[in-house]
């Protein structure tokens, strides 16, 4: 779990906390979208009083591949910082939770995907994520494109945990609305994975059903009403948590047959996931009826009166409705990909063995082949 964690109104203040007379110079990573909606104001303003010379690494390119990530890694290490701040949502955090174990040079990014284990926290980490969210402030996980893959594939290492994390829901205010949707329902498929998953267990179990409560209660006022802070506040502390269930569970195959369309066709990672969450879970659905009933329990409120079976149906009716009313898209026919694009599809989702074998209904070609063809045309 991360060091330290602070959130609500104000919370940013806590960076002069963090950084006076400890560390000398941080070097703030960002991309030019986050830069762009002002959020950087604050954080420098802050980092100033606090007599700590800043570095803005702004270039970061959106959902990264290993390469890119390389890149970013060599100017980093030019700065001599002695500390990193990364405001963004996951690809900013993920590119900085790798630049804190390869800051001495002894490692590249593709050494870590042959070897994730390998590195070694150098540079202690503050997050401060401004989407809600992959949960990546929680994670011990950095997810990269790999070009000749064709595919998304997670570095795994509990050094890269990071240090302190900011919660600050003011730092949504402008998310813009189709942001704000796919990646709070990226934050809902990890509660729900994580709870239905192989390794699901008491401590993840804890975490992810009170994301999915907050997720539920929160996510529609979240993405449809700028001025609700509360609302997003609530969505950043449950993609927090549900990140805290990905690292003692694991997501099962709704992240891992998204794993392609993120990292061929360069879908976004919410909104990949938001197609394949209602086909794969009603997929699970005859494997996983407790857990349905119990999740149902959570977000809903116990209904003694109705069978599990009845509860598993109304969970899933309620996510379907959630995801209709936020208008994600929802078919591959959208991005341009047909069914000529199937058979590679399949064989690239089922390599993603390290989720799939996470999921309680195990998974076939065909299977996967019919779960693609499900959201082909929506
Ligand atoms: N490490 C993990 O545990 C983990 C978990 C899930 C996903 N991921 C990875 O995270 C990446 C996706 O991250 P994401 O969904 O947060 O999106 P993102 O970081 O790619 O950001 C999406 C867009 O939103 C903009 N943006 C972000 N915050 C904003 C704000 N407050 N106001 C205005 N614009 C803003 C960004 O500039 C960017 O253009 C993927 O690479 C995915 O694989 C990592
Ligand atoms: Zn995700």
């Amino acid at each position: 779990m991360p060091g330290a964690v602070y959130s609500g109104r104000g919370a940013l203040r806590k960076i002069r906390e963090i950084t006076e007379g400890r560390f000398k110079k941080a070097a703030l990573f960002t991309d030019r979208g986050v830069e762009q909606a002002g959020l950087l104001k604050i954080p420098l303003e802050i980092l100033n009083e606090a007599g700590v010379e800043t570095v803005v690494i702004t270039d970061l390119p959106a959902e990264p591949n290993c390469d890119e990530a390389e890149q970013v890694m060599e100017r980093f290490r030019r700065t001599g910082a002695d500390f990193i701040v990364a405001a963004g949502g996951g690809s900013v955090m993920d590119v900085a939770k790798l630049a804190s174990i390869t800051a001495d040079g002894s490692l590249t990014v593709r050494q870590l995907l042959e070897d994730p284990g390998l590195g070694r926290k150098c540079v202690p980490t503050l997050m401060i994520p401004t989407t809600a969210g992959t949960g990546s402030e929680a994670t011990m996980n950095s997810i990269v494109a790999v070009p000749e893959k064709q595919l998304k594939v997670g570095i795994v290492n509990p050094e890269m945990i990071p240090d302190y994390v900011i919660l600050d829901g003011s730092l949504l205010k402008n998310l813009p609305r189709k942001i704000a949707a796919a990646t709070g329902v990226d934050a809902m498929a990890h509660a729900v994975e994580c709870f239905t998953s192989n390794k699901a267990n008491p401590f993840s179990n804890l975490f992810a059903k009170e994301a999915a409560k907050l997720i539920f209660d929160n996510i529609e006022a979240a993405c449809e009403d700028p001025e609700a802070e509360e609302a997003k506040t609530n969505m950043l502390i449950a993609a927090f948590y549900a990140g805290a269930a990905i690292s003692s569970s694991g997501t099962t195959a709704v992240h891992a047959l998204s794993y392609p369309l993120g990292g061929k066709y360069h879908i976004p990672h919410g909104v990949s996931n938001a197609m394949l969450l209602l086909p794969v879970m009603r997929f699970n659905k005859s494997a996983c009826l407790k857990e349905f009933a119990e999740l149902y329990d959570t977000v809903v409120g116990k209904e003694l009166q109705i069978t599990d079976e009845e509860k598993a149906d109304r969970l899933l009716k309620r996510m379907e409705e959630i995801i209709r009313r936020l208008e994600i898209p929802s078919s591959l026919s959208t991005f341009g990909i047909g069914t000529d694009a199937l058979e590679e599809l399949v064989n690239a989702g089922m390599d993603v063995k390290r989720l799939l074998n996470n999921n309680k209904r195990e998974i076939t070609h065909e299977d996967a082949r019919r779960l693609y063809l499900e959201v082909m045309h929506g």
